[in-house]
């Protein structure tokens, strides 16, 4: 399988309750390796513009509130097939119907607090660490 790049966000229920560590180490086990990573408070500017494709969803301002309500981790990861990889390790959107042992199933508090985000195609993969990555940040 060809290597690929992906973004991945570590969301402020996880930087709240300490448990960056416990999530990198899922990443990293299943053969990821984080090549660009910081530690944000995201402005509300910042929230909007990264989740504009949800803009019309009922969950957006919501979603807006809690990324902004503390600190989050966003890093590129890379590896085989790694968009596919990181969303396998993310487990579903709503930790309710994630499968164990996947980090929404361990880690996430319910659908909107889940923990991580991960790009869902090598398409958005670019767009996305384009917007929170220059190209001297990432060390592959
Ligand atoms: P994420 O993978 O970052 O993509 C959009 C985010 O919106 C999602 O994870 C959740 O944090 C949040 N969200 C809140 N409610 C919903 C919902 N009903 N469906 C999908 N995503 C939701």
């Amino acid at each position: 399988m060809a290597t690929e790049r992906t973004l991945s966000i570590i969301k402020p229920d996880a930087t709240r309750r300490n448990i960056t560590g416990k999530i990198i180490d899922k990443l990293e086990s299943a053969g990821l390796r984080v090549i660009a990573q910081k530690r944000q408070h995201w402005s509300r500017d910042q929230a909007e513009a990264f989740y504009a494709v949800h803009k019309e969803r009922p969950f957006y301002n919501d979603l807006v509130a809690f990324m902004t309500s503390g600190p989050v981790v966003v890093q590129v990861l890379e590896g085989d097939g790694a968009v596919a990889k990181n969303r396998e390790v993310m487990g579903a959107t709503n930790p309710a119907d994630a499968d164990a042992g996947t980090i929404r199933a361990e880690f996430a508090e319910n659908i909107e607090a889940n923990s991580v985000h991960g790009s869902d195609s090598a398409e958005n993969a670019a767009i996305e660490i384009g917007m929170c990555f220059s190209e001297n940040e990432i060390v592959g």
